[in-house]
């Protein structure tokens, strides 16, 4: 049997992250993992550009059953530190909408810098690696046995990631670990990824594929976000629809309102006062693309004119614009999802150390645990600041 002080299970964001800071303290790291290659996720993110933090980041950009939990962590490890690190590295980036930062070149700038943290800090990394069986010996410490070596250690991190993306390796492995050391699970589910169609609404809305719209969309719960809304061959998907199902449950509407910032009912008045004449199509046509007009409204209303509507239809129209309530079939699930809600209940976890309350030395970091961001680099920020949380009491 190796021994380590440190055995880190994921070679993802977390993982890495963590075993950069553990190492610097000095700690003899190992970072295992079945992945023939690291940071897998971070190389395909934000279109393969990494959209690797934000510049505002808030608790409340999170989704976690306590909501205060986070707090500690994002604290410690704020996005200035992380963007400090890329800087130091040399690495370019720029800034998006809502303060979402990219590199500028690749996302493979963000493996390597980690990476290259890790060679620094003397962690050993071995990829490739099963780890068929975790137990605890009599002193407390951790006995792993992989398909190469048998290892103990003292301090046990689990970074083993979310199921969203299985063909890139998403396990459940880190549930299974946290269920045989006794830690409630909460249930998981897909988040930020796109809606699917009912068989009846594809065949309406699967030719306006492609077609993409400001829009504001509000989940049962009254969250709200104000993006672009992208129709599919499969269903809606867009920025606004992938952070709208973080707060989506199967069954519930969604309301979608395709003028946002327009008073639709005013909007309406003032054609009605300069253009009476004109036909609802032409109206419509002039606010939302043709294609969108066509399929949301029946042809006989579009081929009227203004002034030969009534007030129920006027009604209706400005209710179908500013809050078009649409049921969904469901979610492209964890296929194409990027995060997924719900894991290790962050009740079992020290929020200062992500170290099992019940089992000393066993530590859960990432998107394992029941912590979830919002699109815009987000689930990257909660990566390295919960990995530096762990890295630190390691
Ligand atoms: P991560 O999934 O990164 O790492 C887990 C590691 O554990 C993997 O290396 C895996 O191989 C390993 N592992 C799993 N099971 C194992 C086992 N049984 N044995 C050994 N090793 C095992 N976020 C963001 O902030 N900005 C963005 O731009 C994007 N973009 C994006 C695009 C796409 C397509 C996806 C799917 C996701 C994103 N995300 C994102 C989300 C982000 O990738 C995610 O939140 C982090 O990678 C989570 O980091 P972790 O280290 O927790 O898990």
């Amino acid at each position: 049997m190796k021994h380590h002080d440190v055995i880190i299970i994921g070679a993802g964001a977390a993982g890495l992250m963590c075993a950069a800071t553990a190492g610097y303290r000095g700690r003899d790291v190992l970072v295992l993992d079945n992945a023939k290659q690291a940071g897998r996720k971070i190389l395909i993110s934000g279109g393969g550009r990494c959209n690797f933090t934000n510049q505002k980041v808030e608790p409340n950009n999170f989704i976690c059953s306590n909501a205060h939990f986070v707090k500690s962590a994002l604290a410690r490890y704020r996005s200035s530190d992380f963007i400090e690190l890329v800087e130091r590295h040399g690495i370019e980036y720029h800034e998006r909408d809502h303060g979402q930062l990219f590199c500028d070149d690749s996302a493979k700038e963000i493996v390597t810098m980690l990476l290259t943290e890790c060679e620094w800090a003397g962690v050993q990394i071995k990829l490739r690696t099963e780890i068929s069986e975790i137990g605890q010996n009599e002193q407390g410490q951790f006995e792993l046995i992989t398909d190469k070596e048998h290892y103990t250690c003292d301090s046990l991190v689990m970074a083993t990631g979310g199921l969203s993306m299985p063909k890139l390796g998403a396990s459940p492995y880190g549930y299974h670990i946290a269920k045989q050391f006794g830690l409630k699970l909460l249930p998981t589910h897909a988040g930020l990824v796109p809606f699917t169609w009912h068989s009846e609404q594809k065949l309406k809305f699967e030719p306006l594929s492609g077609i993409a719209v400001p829009s504001t969309i509000t989940a049962k719960d009254g969250t709200q976000f104000s993006e672009a809304l992208l129709f599919t061959h499969r269903g809606l998907s867009g920025p606004a629809i992938l952070q709208i199902s973080n707060f989506w449950k199967a069954g519930e509407t969604i309301s979608i309102n395709l003028l946002p910032g327009v008073d639709a009912r005013a909007a309406i008045e003032l054609v009605l006062a300069n253009h009476s004449k004109q036909s609802l199509r032409n109206t419509l046509s002039h606010w939302l693309p043709k294609r969108l007009v066509e399929a949301l409204f029946d042809e006989t209303l579009l081929n009227k004119a203004m002034n030969q509507l009534i007030h129920s239809e006027l009604e209706q129209l400005a209710v179908d614009l500013e809050s078009w309530e649409i049921l969904m079939n469901g979610t492209e699930g964890y296929r194409t999802a990027e995060v997924t809600l719900g894991g290790v209940d962050t009740d079992e976890l020290s929020s200062k150390t992500m170290e099992a309350k019940s089992v000393s030395g066993l530590y859960f970091i990432g998107e394992v645990m029941d912590v979830s961001g919002w699109l815009g680099g987000f689930n990257f920020q909660w990566a390295w600041s919960s990995g530096v949380a762990a890295g630190q009491a390691v």
